[in-house]
This record gives C-alpha cells, structure tokens and sequence, in this order.
C-alpha cells in the first residue's frame, strides 16, 4: 500500500475527489496518508479533518525564500514515508530539491490543456481568463509528473471539454473541475499506486 501525501492551497475539491475515490474503492493499492497545507485557513484543512486525515500546515508567508520553503516540504515528506505527492491545487511552485528527491513521484492537476496556458502565473482562475481571452474553443486539464520546470513533466492523462461562449472564468473552471480534473487526478493516483505508469525517453505512458 502506497503512502499518498496530497499538498494544498485552497478549497480542496480535488483534495476531496481523493479522499471519495479512496473511499469508495477506485484508488487501489494507494491510502492518503497525510495532508499538507500551504495556507492555515485553507478549506482543504477541514476536509482532511472531517474525513480523520493528518494534516499539517507548512505556511508559505513564513520561508523567505521558494528554496527555504521547499526543504521545509522535503523534510515533512520523508518523515512521512511518501510514496507519492499529489499537488492539489497547491499555489506553490517547488524548488529542484524537492522535484529531483521525488522525481516521477510527484504528480500535479493543472487546469488547461499543456503545453497551452501553463508556467509561472497560469494558476486557478488565471488560466481560466487567459482561455477566455484568445478564445480558444476547448479546454481541460491535464495530470502530469512534476519536474524542476512549471508545469513541463511528463503528461499522464488529459481530458477536453468544450469553451462556450457565454462562459465566465467561474464557469468553465466548474466544467473542467467536473468534467475532467475530479475524474483524472483519482484515476492517475490509482494507476500510479498500481505501477502502471511507465516512463520512457522523459515521456509517461499508462500500461
Ligand atoms: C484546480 O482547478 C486546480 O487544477 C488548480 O487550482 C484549482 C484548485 O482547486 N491548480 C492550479 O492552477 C495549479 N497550477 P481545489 O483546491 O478545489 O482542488
């Protein structure tokens, strides 16, 4: 059974798509053992506490620096035996010393279809509005490995769903969220926990 440590900033939607695919069976051979938040108020906190998971919160505003904060996370994920790291809508980008410790290990839900709007500053709503405005006509996410550069490991899965054009950026990340991310991010987890990503040439392929 894997150890499954998920890193949050915000309201956990992802975070609680987890913990009911756990619950529910889909995630195999994979237990979240421990959730850590970047944020003290974050509502993430609360669903970890709800459902009996350890949580810790490893504020950003303390660490002056992204590497200071990043060996602050390393040491939490060794002490807690990670086997896997789930960024959850974690607003924090990690330093090498922590994507080379837990290389193909760590494993991200970015909101759009990479390599379109991704890297520093797409996040949350902004990749949303960044869609909205060049008026592409479909969007996604995309679960990825997490390597030393934004948003550029390699993909695992990415599904589409189509930009309307009445949509607010609240809007369609609510159908990406639904549609897509609470789906995927599950099942990658559960391929992984299986060993049934494989990595070939930098590149992920599910076996
Ligand atoms: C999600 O849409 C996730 O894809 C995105 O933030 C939201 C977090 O929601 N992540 C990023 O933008 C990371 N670059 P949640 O806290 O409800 O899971």
């Amino acid at each position: 059974m894997k150890n499954i440590v998920v890193l949050v900033s915000g309201g956990g939607t992802n975070l609680q798509a987890l913990i009911d695919a756990e619950k529910s069976g889909k995630i195999k051979n994979g237990k979240i053992t421990c959730v850590i938040s970047s944020k003290p108020d974050a509502y993430a906190l609360e669903r970890a506490a709800n459902n009996g998971i350890p949580a810790r919160v490893i504020p950003r505003r303390e660490y002056a620096s992204s590497v200071s904060y990043s060996e602050a996370i390393l040491e939490a994920l060794n002490e807690e035996k990670a086997d896997l790291v789930v960024l959850a809508g974690f607003m924090t980008i990690l330093d090498q010393c922590v994507t080379k410790a837990y290389a193909y290990k760590i494993i991200n839900v970015h909101p759009a279809l990479i390599p379109s709007f991704c890297g520093e500053g797409f996040y949350g709503l902004k990749v949303h509005e960044a869609v909205l405005a060049y008026g592409v006509k479909v969007s996604g996410a995309t679960i990825h490995f997490v390597n030393e550069k934004a948003d550029a490991g390699a993909i695992i899965l990415q599904g589409t769903v189509n930009v309307e054009n009445d949509d607010t950026p609240e809007i369609l990340q609510r159908r990406i969220m639904e549609n897509v991310e609470w789906k995927l991010l599950p099942e990658a987890v559960s391929l992984f926990c299986q060993d049934r990503i494989e990595i070939r040439d930098g590149k992920a392929y599910v076996k």
